[in-house]
């Protein structure tokens, strides 16, 4: 019979998937297979592809290992997508969520892991997604460095008001795990607790109606961030990921910085000490015109910062500096960079290029792109574990020009 939604199966847990969700196999008759239409699922973790008799079941809030009794609710060509009604061999890692909304709100996924093992799980992640898309070897993934807090550690939060038409009334919370509903939130223990008494004050005074986002921030000590700019969202593992990008700088013995995506100068001002001269470039005008006030109020002298798309700007830096003793740092947002923008630096090949990213899936796409060909090699990949109890994690890698 062939696999439907509904059906409730038993499952053992193979591995855990890039995203968080656990990945299983069931056999089923070859003439029994679904015939739906097809489907995206996140790849395996280590892109091992099923015979032809199991049938892969995604299923979330598991551990590596368990065995669990899921109920299916998505039937595609090649998997299927089912929820979790009970663990009947709960692994060894498997502790008590601390949140009361988790595994209804979106935000985390891995709150009923021990943080030890979601600092081992995410490295095997990352080591699987780069081997399989960027074609890189797993020994080069160092192993995550933790974040000294496991929870109260996000600096800025989105929360988000819906009309409840059934019930009649305003929610304000977080989108719903694996839907568009808002789930009403009065605490979110992976916040800090000045945005928890910031949720409060948003509760008590709520937006007139749906649809309104409401961005709650604490602004980072010694730091001119306009409202809408970009700033690091964990302040605890700040310094960590400052020294990792400083030593891998140090490392490569540039002269020269180009800080792209920079921000309000994030990167190039705490760099500025270890190189001559720097350069940051970003399009968020007001976080140009706060790089500037946040160099000159640590009186660092030796760069500038230019209002640029990065793609318009670069080719005429890579020719004002000597390529042998340039250094560039990529920190682009969740897309990654464009392909323009990569093949620019094939060519002109800068000594190295530092790629900071908080999306390991387009940047495992980017490193495979930078090392075609053999034009760079991949030193190394530091994770940080910016992003505790959630699927995300940040990587900073280091990539030197081959001779
Ligand atoms: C992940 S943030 C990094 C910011 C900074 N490096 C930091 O650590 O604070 C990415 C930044 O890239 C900027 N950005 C996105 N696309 C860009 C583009 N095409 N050209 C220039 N800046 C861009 C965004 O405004 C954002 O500030």
């Amino acid at each position: 019979m062939a696999l439907k939604i509904g059906d409730q199966i038993n499952l053992t847990i193979q591995d855990l998937a890039f995203g968080g969700e656990g990945v299983g196999r069931i056999r089923v008759a070859r003439d029994a297979e679904p015939a739906t239409s097809e489907g995206n699922a996140p790849a395996p973790a280590g892109g091992e592809i099923p015979s032809p008799d199991t049938f892969v079941v995604f299923v979330p809030f598991v551990i590596t290992g368990e065995t669990v009794v899921a109920e299916i609710t998505e039937v595609k060509k090649n998997f299927a997508r089912a929820k979790l009604l009970r663990v009947v061999t709960p692994a060894p890692a498997r502790v008590v969520p601390e949140c009361k909304f988790f595994g209804v709100c979106g935000g985390c996924q891995y709150q009923h892991i021990a943080y030890e093992t979601q600092l081992q799980m995410k490295q095997k992640q990352i080591a699987d997604l780069f081997e399989r898309v960027g074609k890189i070897s797993r020994a080069v993934v160092a192993p995550v460095l933790p974040c000294p807090v496991a929870y109260g550690y996000r600096n800025r939060i989105m929360i988000r008001s819906q009309w409840n038409g059934p019930a009649k009334k305003l929610v304000i919370g977080f989108i719903q795990t694996n839907n568009k509903f808002v789930e009403d939130i009065d605490e979110c223990k992976i916040a800090e607790p000045a945005l928890n008494e910031q949720i409060k004050q948003v509760r008590a005074n709520p937006p007139p109606k749906g649809g309104i986002k409401v961005v709650l921030r604490v602004q980072p000590e010694n730091w001119a961030v306009p409202p809408d700019s970009f700033f690091q969202n964990n302040f605890f593992l700040l310094p960590k990921l400052v020294e990792t990008v400083k030593h891998f700088l140090q490392a490569g013995g540039a002269r020269h910085l180009i800080d792209l995506y920079c921000g309000v100068g994030f990167f190039g001002i705490e760099a500025a000490g270890v190189v001559d001269s720097f350069v940051g470039v970003e399009y968020d005008q007001l976080a140009i015109a706060a790089a500037r006030q946040n160099a000159a109020s640590r009186k660092i002298n030796n760069g500038e910062f230019v209002a640029a798309q990065v793609e318009d700007k670069l080719p005429e830096l890579l020719q004002k500096f000597s390529a042998e003793q340039t250094a560039v740092i990529l920190d682009p947002p969740r897309k990654g960079c464009w392909p323009e923008t990569l093949e620019l630096l094939r060519q002109t090949r800068p000594a190295q290029v530092i790629y900071v990213s908080c999306h390991p899936a387009t940047m495992a796409r980017d490193l495979n792109i930078l090392c075609g060909d053999g034009v760079y090699e991949l030193a190394r990949v530091q994770p940080l574990d910016m992003f505790p109890q959630t699927q995300h994690v940040e990587c900073v890698a280091d990539l030197r020009r081959r001779n």
